[in-house]
């Protein structure tokens, strides 16, 4: 960071003071093919508040962007919204540049940093347990905080600054990549982002996100902008993103098939590929996604709006094949909500794929609409006619939600 470089302001007093990570390909397993950024906030007031902070390897970043704005040493507050070491990774150097601070946060906020930081001089740290509608005032501005347990950890918080109504909402909202800019209007393809991000990091938690909408609801406050912990800050529109994980919550889907698979020696790719047939001879959408040619992030983005998946996987060693059973394990975890499924496979002798993999569709909440079909070996021109009128079927299905 060169002496020249801009300030990024939100708004008079309120500064963006993350980090980028261009670098990052693989968040805990979550594909990031345009790296992503930590935004932590420093809100300068007669007292000076820090929101947040970075992953640990960009401490330095950090400080030296707050540097530029004011002396780290009149930091008074410290905010974590959130355990997780992506944003709380720079407490430590945080607090051992000003050891004075007070920092706030959730009871299971401080639950979570002193088994993270115990070796880091947790104990020695002054923090205040804050709730919903807590405040904290800094002189012209007023923090007040909102509690948002399990979206996505126990400890998760927002923090809305009441005279500029903006809201600091951590992980909700964000999205994994890294840019230049810093705000929505800005850049494009911002909403796809989101929706993959959604898709892979909150889908579990849609109910908790339909509460969660109601408090803010009912506090009654006004939002000009969302300012989130990865990604762009939604400057233009906010409302926008709000509507939209109101929308992905309550499993909005639109009409398409995906069709979803993996294949040793060909024959179930040939069955896909019937099904796919299928499908498109009546008009419906439908997407061919092979599990080990496409990233898992990227297929969870397609099923957060598709209502029927089919699940294609060859028999091997009397059960499913691995590459389709870490993709259910994965879907299992996320368990989206309303979604319909049927499964298809090849096998050689006594089978077993087609079994294991409706069982772990169920236990992810699919509800399976036909019995699976399987084939011997190579599917003849009778088998793969069953699967393309198993497309047909499925499409029907679409065509009638
Ligand atoms: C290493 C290996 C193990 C297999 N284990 C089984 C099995 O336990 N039971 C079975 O019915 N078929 C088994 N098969 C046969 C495959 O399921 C069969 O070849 C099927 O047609 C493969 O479909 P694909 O072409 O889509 O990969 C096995 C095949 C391989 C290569
Ligand atoms: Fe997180
Ligand atoms: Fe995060």
């Amino acid at each position: 960071m060169g002496e020249n470089s801009e300030r990024i302001t939100l708004t008079k007093g309120v500064y963006w003071v993350g980090a980028i990570d261009w670098n990052l390909r693989d968040f805990h397993g979550y594909v990031t093919p345009r790296g992503t950024t930590y935004n932590a906030y420093l809100i300068v007031d007669e007292k000076v508040a820090l929101v947040d902070t970075v992953n640990a390897e960009f401490a330095g970043e950090m400080m030296e962007r707050i540097r530029q704005i004011i002396d780290p040493a009149k930091i008074d507050y410290v905010v974590a919204n959130h355990v997780e070491m992506d944003h709380s990774g720079s407490l430590p150097a945080v607090m051992e540049a000003i050891p004075g601070a007070k920092i706030y946060g959730t009871r299971q906020c401080k639950n979570g940093l002193s088994q993270y930081y115990h070796a880091h001089g947790f104990d020695r740290w002054d923090f205040e347990i804050v709730e919903t509608g807590s405040e904290l005032n800094l002189g012209t501005k007023t923090l007040m905080f909102i509690e948002a347990a399990m979206l996505h950890w126990p400890d998760s918080m927002h923090t809305y600054i009441k005279e500029d109504k903006i809201l600091l909402s951590n992980d909700a909202f964000g999205q994994h990549v890294a840019t230049s800019n810093r705000f929505n209007d800005e850049v494009d393809d911002v909403m796809e982002d989101a929706a993959e991000y959604y898709a892979n990091i909150l889908m579990p938690f849609g109910k908790v996100i339909l509460k969660y909408v109601g408090t803010v609801g009912e506090l009654g406050i006004g939002i000009d902008m969302i300012a989130p912990c990865h990604g762009i800050i939604w400057r233009k529109d906010p409302g926008q993103i709000i509507e939209a994980y109101g929308r992905w919550a309550s499993g909005e889907n639109i009409p398409k098939v995906l069709v979803i698979y993996d294949t040793m020696w060909g024959s179930t790719h040939m069955m896909a590929r019937s099904i796919v047939e299928g499908v498109t001879s009546t008009g419906v959408d439908v997407k061919l996604i092979n599990i080990r040619k496409n990233d898992l992030s990227k297929i969870i983005k397609e099923i957060l709006d598709a209502p029927v998946v089919l699940v294609g996987s060859p028999t091997l060693n009397n059960g499913m094949f691995p590459s389709v059973g870490e993709f259910l394990t994965y879907l299992k975890g996320l368990h989206p909500a309303g979604k319909k499924a049927a499964v298809f496979g090849s096998y050689g002798w006594g089978g077993g794929a087609v079994k294991a993999v409706e069982k772990e569709l169920e236990a992810a909440g699919f509800e399976l609409i036909e019995p699976g079909f399987q084939v011997r070996y190579r599917p003849d021109k009778e088998g793969l006619e069953k699967c393309r009128m198993m497309g047909e079927r499925v499409a029907a299905v679409v065509k009638a939600m």
